[in-house]
């Protein structure tokens, strides 16, 4: 037994000699285990151990059919860890620093690390001019049309049920409601479940603007730790409403924002049972679903669930332009009382808008362009995780997303990065600093950087910037 594993500690710590040396370089396709088993004279089961190990440690990576192939640099970077997060719910107040960063992340001549947007370039802006135009001129009662009630325009109803088929669906079209942006669709749904002073359970680290809507609303964030590889803790959830009192759960699956991670299916069934059976309500965001980076398109929460309990909103903001400002929630049992605040809220989506994005996905060109899209989001994330491996100090960490655009970066204990974004600003540089991500102010030494833009020359002395700052804090 310790002579086994001895055989395979060598031949690992071997190879990560050859990698460490550059004999092995960055993309290099290691020997086949058949190879190396013959020639090292050990058993299939040995190299295989061996390899595993490589891969534990970030140093290979596994490619169904093709061997095993070194990663790049920046991959060897660890990513974070889950962490512990405070046992009570707590009230929300991050909103007036939130907008601070955000407005100086705008700012003219600031180098685009901060907001989750997209380049333009990347964007299908000209079949989209085209469809505005040709819509208004061939519909144009749909200006003199203006509704509180009917809220959804059949056309694009009817795309979304198509759609659904990859969702683990099809859902039925009368569960739909269109609404203007996904932030809508989650806030419709808390107005739907909750009451002020209801507890919501929600991911550590959590989107800033989910934690917002909390505010807004007067509820309490729950944080359940969540594992930038897996997601939400489902064991940690259950530890928490043991005791009852929390009345929704609001989760990003896929792609979670900040950590890009997508959850296993088996977590996300268990997910949708643990919250049916304790009366929990789940509104899932699943925005960044489409935007897988791995080979399959992940299934939501909402394709495990058997009781109508899971509310699952998404828009076209990341993935068409976040202009459009149409989004939409597929909402189970609590349809009735979701139209109902939307009819409250806001009326009717804007109708052309509807037309139009109905028409794009009708003709079929939105999964060319999603092919295209994820390509180009897995390049910039990539060529960002490397850029911060070579100017970030040697002990960061660095996630590594299934989905989405944006990393989440772990610095030093040491390092403030809400203290030193004035200081990021005075460098022409945004980011997202760490503590807008929780409620109880954790992440102090964390980051979220966006990657929806190409990697020019600039992003890259942006990044460097950075780098220096939190060199010397
Ligand atoms: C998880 C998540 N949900 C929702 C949104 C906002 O979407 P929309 O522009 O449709 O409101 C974002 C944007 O960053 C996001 O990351």
């Amino acid at each position: 037994m310790n002579e086994e594993l001895l055989r395979y500690e060598k031949l690992a710590g071997e190879l990560a000699g050859m990698i460490a040396g550059g004999v092995l370089g960055h993309g290099d396709r290691l020997p086949s285990v058949r190879r190396l088993a013959k020639e090292r004279r050990l058993s299939v089961s040995t190299v295989v151990q061996a390899l595993r190990q490589l891969e534990d440690r970030g140093l290979v990576e596994a490619r169904p059919q093709s061997g095993f192939f070194v990663r790049h640099a920046a991959a060897r970077h660890a990513e974070p860890l889950a962490r512990p997060t405070p046992e009570a719910p707590m009230p929300v107040d991050i909103s007036q620093r939130l907008v601070r960063v955000l407005q100086a992340g705008m700012r003219p001549g600031v180098a685009p690390l901060a907001a989750a947007l997209p380049a333009s370039e990347l964007l299908p802006l000209a079949a989209l001019h085209r469809l505005y135009a040709g819509v208004a001129r061939r519909h144009p009662a749909l200006l003199a049309s203006g509704s509180h009630v009917d809220i959804n325009e059949p056309a694009l109803v009817r795309q979304l049920v198509r759609r659904s088929l990859a969702w683990g669906g099809p859902l039925t079209a009368d569960e739909f409601v269109i609404t203007n942006s996904c932030t809508e669709a989650l806030g419709l749904c808390l107005r739907a479940v909750t009451k002020p002073g209801d507890t919501v359970a929600v991911e550590s680290p959590a989107y800033y603007l989910m934690l917002q809507l909390l505010e807004t609303l007067g509820l309490k964030a729950l944080e359940i730790p969540t594992d930038p590889r897996t997601g939400m803790s489902v064991e940690a959830l259950e530890l928490a409403s043991r005791q009852g009192g929390i009345a929704a759960c609001l989760i990003v699956s896929n792609g979670s924002n900040p950590l890009g991670c997508v959850m296993p299916d088996d977590r996300k069934r268990q997910l949708a049972s643990l919250t049916a059976a304790r009366g929990i309500a789940v509104i899932e965001d699943d925005i960044y679903g489409d935007l897988h980076l791995g080979n399959e398109r992940p299934w939501p929460i909402k394709a495990f669930d058997q009781t109508g309990n899971v509310m699952l909103c998404a828009s076209f903001s990341k993935s068409l332009t976040p202009s459009l400002r149409i989004g939409f929630v597929a909402a189970g049992r609590y349809r009735s009382a979701i139209a109902l605040q939307k009819t409250l809220t806001s009326g009717a989506t804007n109708p052309i808008t509807q037309h139009v994005l109905a028409e794009y996905l009708e003709l079929g060109a939105y999964e060319r362009h999603l092919r295209g899209l994820r390509r180009a989001y897995g390049q910039q994330v990539e060529a960002m995780r490397q850029a911060i491996a070579r100017h970030f100090p040697a002990a960061t960490r660095i996630t590594q997303p299934q989905a989405g655009y944006v990393l989440w970066v772990e610095l030093p204990e040491s390092i403030d990065t809400i203290r030193l974004y004035d200081r990021a600003i005075g460098e022409n540089v945004a980011y997202v600093p760490g503590e807008l991500f929780s409620p109880s102010g954790m992440y102090r030494n964390c980051l979220r950087l966006n990657c929806g833009n190409p990697h020019t020359p600039e992003i890259e002395d942006a990044v460097r910037r950075l780098g220096i700052i939190f060199a010397a804090p």
